[in-house]
Parts: structure tokens; sequence; C-alpha cells
């Protein structure tokens, strides 16, 4: 693993005493960032005056790849009679990805984290991103349907992360053991009409082969990344008890064809012993969003 720097932020801190209410304040007084151009670009950082005490920092930037395990180091400084600054008491590194993907980890881990939900858009698990010159695939709405037979006690929902991604979040309880698993996986395209018609993709793959054995060609690859990176289906069948879908996303990276700009339709079909008993289908509606046509906002 090698380690690059990202992103530096230097805040020079001032300790001045209110003299009438007696309170003391820690007032920024200069703030300093550098931004390594291969991952960060366009970035602002500055101090907003509010008042004799307090300033306000303001800071902007666009992530240019993907983050996915993102570290950041806490140091604290003290400046001495030489006005040199000092390596003082604090020196953590706390891997951000983790954050918000388990419980936190430790004192400054809860202090990194309650700064990010405070006052940044961070307040989410890996990876951070908005990939430029690069499409996202925005889900829109999700549509679910279950056999009461099989499945029970349903829910699936999107959570909104940020103007380009939702996060799927799905789960349920699998009533009756299921040995012998197939999902059919179909890409629809909006027509002008408002129709979705079939496109491209229309794959059945044997979901409990996936594990079992080794990959059933680029489809069952795919699903089989999907359901490692975003689900407790991690393993071959059979399948009971709690099925989680997490903090999920469509990527281009999980379709084995660039799909040209539309809207679109992704219907998971799920079987057992296909065809034979059909227990329940995921529609996901997707916008294809490509970023560099944006207008920037603000
Ligand atoms: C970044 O800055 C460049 C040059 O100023 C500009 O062309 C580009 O649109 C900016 N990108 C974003 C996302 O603001
Ligand atoms: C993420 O970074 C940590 C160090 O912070 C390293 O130990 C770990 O192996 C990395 N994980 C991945 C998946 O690269
Ligand atoms: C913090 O600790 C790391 C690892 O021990 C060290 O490389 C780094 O120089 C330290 N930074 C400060 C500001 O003390
Ligand atoms: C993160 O912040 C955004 C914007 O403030 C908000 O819409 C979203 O619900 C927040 N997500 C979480 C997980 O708190
Ligand atoms: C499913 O929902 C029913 C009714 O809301 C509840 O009684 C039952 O405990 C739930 N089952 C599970 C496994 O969560
Ligand atoms: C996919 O193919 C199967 C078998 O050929 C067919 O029954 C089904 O209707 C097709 N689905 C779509 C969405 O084209
Ligand atoms: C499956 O996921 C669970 C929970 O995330 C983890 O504890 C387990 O080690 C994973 N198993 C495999 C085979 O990756
Ligand atoms: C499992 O399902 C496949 C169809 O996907 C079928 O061909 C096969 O016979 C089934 N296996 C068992 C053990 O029922």
């Amino acid at each position: 693993m090698i380690m690059v720097m990202v992103l530096r932020i230097f805040l020079f801190i001032g300790f001045c005493v209110a003299a009438t209410c007696g309170e003391s304040y820690l007032k920024i007084t200069k703030i300093v960032c550098e931004t390594h151009p291969s991952f960060i670009h366009n970035h602002s950082c500055a101090l907003k005056p509010v008042n004799r005490y307090k300033t306000f920092i303001l800071m902007d930037c666009w992530i240019k790849t993907q983050l996915r395990n993102s570290s950041v180091n806490l140091a604290l400084y003290v400046r001495n009679s030489a006005n040199i600054y000092k390596p003082f008491v604090i020196n953590a590194t706390i891997n951000v990805c983790q954050l918000f993907a388990k419980s936190t980890q430790g004192a400054y881990g809860k202090i990194i984290k309650t700064i990010f939900s405070r006052f940044t858009n961070i307040n989410h698990s890996c990876p951070f991103s908005i990939i430029f010159g690069e499409t996202i695939l925005k889900s829109t709405k999700i549509v679910c349907e279950t056999h009461p037979n099989y499945i029970h006690n349903h829910t699936c929902a999107l959570k909104p992360i940020n103007r380009y991604r939702t996060y799927i979040q799905m789960d349920c309880w699998i009533k009756k053991e299921l040995t012998n698993t197939s999902v059919n996986f179909a890409v629809y395209t909006r027509n002008s009409a408002n129709i979705y018609k079939p496109f491209l993709i229309n794959a059945t793959i044997n979901v409990c082969q996936l594990y079992a054995k080794n990959m059933q060609g680029p489809y069952g690859k795919i699903l089989k990344t999907i359901f490692t990176r975003f689900t407790n289906i991690n393993h071959s069948c059979p399948y009971s008890g709690n099925i989680v879908v997490k903090n999920a996303y469509w990527d281009t990276s999980l379709l084995p064809v660039a799909l040209p700009p539309n809207s679109y339709k992704i219907v998971l079909t799920f079987y057992e012993d296909y065809p034979k008993t059909n227990y329940g289908f995921v529609a996901y509606y997707i916008e294809y969003i490509d970023i560099k046509a944006k207008p920037r906002k603000g």
C-alpha cells in the first residue's frame, strides 16, 4: 500500500481571552491548503470573519478520482518563543473510510466524525468521489416485490447522499431456505414515448455457483462483485435468514458495456430452481449523469 498525500490543511489558531465575559476562545487566524493535482482540483480554502473572536472556515474542492481508502493525520503544533511551531501532544492517523462504515475508532475518530458530520458533506462511508469526465449512474427510484411464501418483511429504499449519488438500502428475511437460486439481470432503456424497452443485457445466472465454483462469464463476475461489495450474500448456497444490502450504488464499472446517455431500468428477478419459482424482483430506475456537462453550483 502506497500512501499518497491528497490534501493538507494547516490551521493557525490563536488562543484569546475575551476580557469582557471571561471566556476564552480558539480563534482560527490563518488557513493554508495544499492538494495533490492528480486527486483534487479547484480547491478553495478561506476564513470568513464572524466577529472579533470567531472566524468560519470555508472550503470547497472536487475529487478527481475515487477515494476508496482515505486516512487523515491530525497533528497539533505549538508555537515556541522562537516563533517555531513544534509538534505538541496530538498526532493521530485515522482511517476516514471506517468512520461511517463501522463504529468509531477511539477518541480522535469520534472527533473527526463529529467535525465531518457537522461541517462537511462527507457524512457517509467511502468511496468519496465526483468523477470528472466520467458518468454517474444515479438511482432515482427503486421498486421491490417479493413472494410471501419465500420472503417476508422486505424493505427497499434510496438514501440521498449528494447531488449525484443515492445509496440503495434493502433488507429482507428468507422464509424458506434457498438452495438453488438464480437471478435474471435485465437492462431496459427509456424511449422518447417514456416506455422502458429491453436493451442489450438479459442474462440469467445461477447465484449458488458464484461462490461455489469459478466465475460464469462477465455477468457472473459483475454479480459476484456486487454481492461481495454491498450485501451479506458473500457465500455459496444455501441462503437463509436476514439478507441485507447496504450503501449500494450502480457504477459504470459494474456494467459489462458502456451505456450511452439515457434513462435506464435495471431489473433483477430472483428464481428458485429457475424457471420454476419466481420469488421476487427489484427494479432500479437510473439516470445517467455526465458530471462534466453539469454547471457548477454556487
Ligand atoms: C475547475 O477550474 C477550471 C479552470 O478554472 C474550470 O475550467 C473548470 O470548469 C473547473 N471545474 C469545476 C468542476 O469547477
Ligand atoms: C487501507 O489502508 C490501510 C491503512 O490505513 C491498510 O492497512 C489497508 O490494507 C488498506 N485497505 C485496502 C483495502 O487497501
Ligand atoms: C506523527 O507520527 C508519525 C508516525 O510516528 C511521524 O512520521 C510524524 O512525523 C509525526 N508527526 C508529527 C507532527 O509529530
Ligand atoms: C448527508 O448530508 C446530506 C446533505 O446535508 C443529507 O441530505 C443526507 O441525508 C446526509 N446523510 C446522512 C447519512 O446523514
Ligand atoms: C415481520 O413483521 C411482522 C409484523 O410486522 C413481525 O411480527 C415479525 O416479527 C417480523 N419478522 C421478522 C423476522 O422481522
Ligand atoms: C430475457 O430472456 C428470456 C429468455 O429468453 C425471456 O423470457 C425474457 O422475456 C427476456 N427478458 C427481457 C427483459 O428481455
Ligand atoms: C462475508 O461478510 C461477513 C460480514 O461482512 C464477513 O464477516 C465474512 O468474513 C465474509 N465472508 C467472506 C467469505 O468473505
Ligand atoms: C438448479 O437449477 C438449475 C436451473 O437454474 C437446474 O438446471 C438444476 O437442475 C437445479 N438443480 C437442482 C439440484 O435442483
